[in-house]
């Protein structure tokens, strides 16, 4: 997709889910209408969905709610690109997942993928994954805006 087009879709989302979760404290509740909003407005996302830190294991990621075919339930942090960016706190856009070695593929329909941290008072609660069944369909713009809207939502 074009990036100015990107620009202006995300521009209007990032209010767009600014005013649907006001008022909202509820994890799930703001999780469950982020993964919907975004996926319903770009074409190239396939999938999209969080993967929430697990309490009560040590350095797991567990699904949380998402958008798509079934995704897998657990990832350990350092597995795939959910875990890497689990692990080190850094997005992770990757334009051909089957050039990464440990990738997991849940859905062998993927071929690019962004995965952000998304943290709450400063401290790791979730990964939110996007894939694409294209080639490079994540760039700056999408780290740019889903950094922003992820980080503005909890
Ligand atoms: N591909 C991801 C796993 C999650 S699913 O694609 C929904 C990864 O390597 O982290």
């Amino acid at each position: 997709m074009d990036n100015n087009l990107k620009k202006q879709k995300y521009e209007l989302l990032t209010k767009q889910i600014a005013a649907t979760l006001s008022g909202e404290d509820n994890i799930i509740a703001k999780m469950a209408t982020i993964s919907c909003l975004l996926k319903q407005e770009f074409s190239y996302y396939y999938w999209c969905g969080f993967y929430i830190v697990d309490e009560n294991k040590e350095n797991e990621l567990v699904i949380g709610p998402y958008q798509g075919t079934l995704g897998c339930l657990r990832i350990p942090f350092g597995k795939g690109v959910c875990g890497a960016a689990a692990a080190s706190l850094e997005t992770q856009v990757v334009e051909d997942v089957h050039q990464i070695q440990n990738h997991i593929a849940c859905d062998s329909a993927s071929n690019s993928e962004i995965v952000v941290p998304v943290f709450k008072d400063d401290k790791l609660i979730a990964v939110f994954d996007v894939d694409s069944t294209e080639l490079a369909s994540f760039n700056k713009v999408d780290q740019e805006y889903l950094e922003q809207i992820l980080n503005n939502s909890f």
